[in-house]
């Protein structure tokens, strides 16, 4: 196999971690486990991209199209994140790990709220890793608030209608002028062998590399994260040019 070149690591990886509830079936445990299995997996993605020197990686943790999903998942879905950053903030803080939330993260329960803003305040200040959880999601949700909030803009005067471009919707994007603009996901990877999208950074991904994997998100290791890279950095990228000779 190839090795990865270090020189030339995607600074924005984007992850759909699927697959937990089929991990869980296939193991006859109850699917609870299955998440927290999954957040065992992401806990060695997210040191690995340290180690890397990835710039940014978002994690799809919970859309916003979730929520169909049983109280007693969801409830469980969120006890296991506040588990999560009560036992990995120290070691997230200690490696320089800025974390961030994409979504309408304060619609979550309050102590997951408190949770996380208590890991944004703690590591606000760190120039590392940029891991980014995208909670309560959803990227048509995240395109219609970018509007509305133009269209008020729009409304008060304060901008012309005829102006508006690509680059206005980016800015007002989750990702856009609230967190200093996070760069377009280069690769984007999901596990399980589904082959869609489901709602994440539909505007972001126009121009990504897309590796799909079989394996189940807990079953993802750092060997095979490794080797989407080196797929990736196999890839040419031509942003509808020519490719280059
Ligand atoms: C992904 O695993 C985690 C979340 C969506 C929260 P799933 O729970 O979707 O696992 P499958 O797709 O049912 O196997
Ligand atoms: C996408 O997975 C959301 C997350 C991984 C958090 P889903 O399992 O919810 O997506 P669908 O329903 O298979 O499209
Ligand atoms: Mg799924």
């Amino acid at each position: 196999m190839k090795n990865i070149d270090l020189n030339r690591i995607p600074s924005h990886i984007a992850i759909v971690m699927d697959g937990n509830g089929r991990w869980a079936q296939a193991h006859g445990v109850p699917r609870l486990a299955g998440h927290n299995a999954g957040m065992l997996a992401m806990k060695n993605i997210v040191r690995r991209c340290g180690q890397l020197g990835v710039g940014h990686l978002t994690v799809y943790a919970f859309s916003t199209e979730n929520w169909k999903r049983s109280a007693e998942e969801v409830g469980g879905i969120f006890r296991l994140l506040i588990l999560y950053v009560e036992r990995e903030l120290a070691e997230l803080h200690k490696n320089n790990v800025r974390v961030s939330i994409l979504g309408d993260y304060e619609k979550l329960p309050a102590d997951a709220v408190s949770s996380l803003k208590k890991a944004l305040k703690k590591t606000a200040g760190n120039t590392g890793l940029h891991f980014c959880i995208a909670l309560n999601y959803g990227s048509r949700d995240e395109i219609t608030q970018a509007c509305r909030r133009l269209a008020v803009k729009a409304k008060a005067g304060q901008l012309d209608p005829e102006d508006i471009t690509a680059d206005h919707i980016s800015r007002h994007l989750f990702t856009g002028e609230e967190m200093e603009r996070v760069p377009d996901p280069d690769l984007v990877i999901r596990t399980s062998g589904e082959k869609r999208l489901s709602n994440f950074l539909l505007w972001q991904s126009a121009y990504s590399e897309f590796v799909f994997v079989d394996t189940l998100w807990p079953d993802f290791t750092v060997e095979e994260f490794e080797k989407a890279i080196i797929e990736y950095q196999g890839r040419e990228r031509r942003f509808g040019g020519r490719e280059q000779k």
